[in-house]
C-alpha cells in the first residue's frame, strides 16, 4: 500500500474504535469522548505523545475522569498517526487542520520516555 493511500479511517476502526467508539463518543466514566476535546483541538504536540505514550496520568479531561488505560501506540508508523490523527480531528464534528507525517517524525524525536 502506498504511503499516500494509509486512511486513517482505517486505522481509526483498527486500533481506536473498541475504546472510544465508532462515533467518537467514548464510554461513560471508561473511555473518554475524542468530540470537541482540548486534547483533539488543542496542542498538536501533546496530542500525538497521547498516541506515542498512551494516556496513562489520572488527569481529568475537561472535568470528567476515566477508569481505563490507554495503550502506547509507539509502534504505529509516522504515516499511520498522522492519518488517525487527521481522521479524529475532523470527524465527530470536529474541524481542525491536519497533523502530518512530518510532525509526528519530529515529535517521535524528542519524544523522551521516563527511564
Ligand atoms: C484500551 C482503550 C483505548 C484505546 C485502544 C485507545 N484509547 Fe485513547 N484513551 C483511552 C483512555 C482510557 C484515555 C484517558 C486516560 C486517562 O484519563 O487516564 C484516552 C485518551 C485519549 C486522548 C486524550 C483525551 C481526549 O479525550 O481527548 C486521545 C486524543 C486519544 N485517547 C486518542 C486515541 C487514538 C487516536 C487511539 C487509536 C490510535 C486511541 N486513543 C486508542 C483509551 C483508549
Amino acid at each position: 500500500m502506498g504511503l499516500a493511500l494509509v486512511s486513517g479511517k482505517s486505522i481509526y476502526e483498527k486500533y481506536c474504535l473498541t475504546c472510544h467508539q465508532a462515533d467518537g463518543g467514548g464510554v461513560p466514566n471508561m473511555n473518554p469522548p475524542l468530540i470537541k476535546t482540548s486534547y483533539v483541538l488543542g496542542n498538536k504536540i501533546r496530542l500525538i505523545k497521547v498516541v506515542l505514550n498512551g494516556f496513562l496520568e489520572n488527569v481529568d479531561i475537561d472535568g470528567e475522569s476515566y477508569s481505563n488505560v490507554m495503550p502506547s501506540h509507539d509502534f504505529l508508523k509516522d504515516q499511520e498517526i498522522a492519518a488517525v490523527l487527521t481522521y479524529v480531528r475532523k470527524n465527530f464534528t470536529n474541524k481542525a487542520g491536519p497533523v502530518t507525517a512530518a510532525q509526528v517524525k519530529a515529535v517521535r524525536a524528542t519524544n523522551k520516555k521516563k527511564a
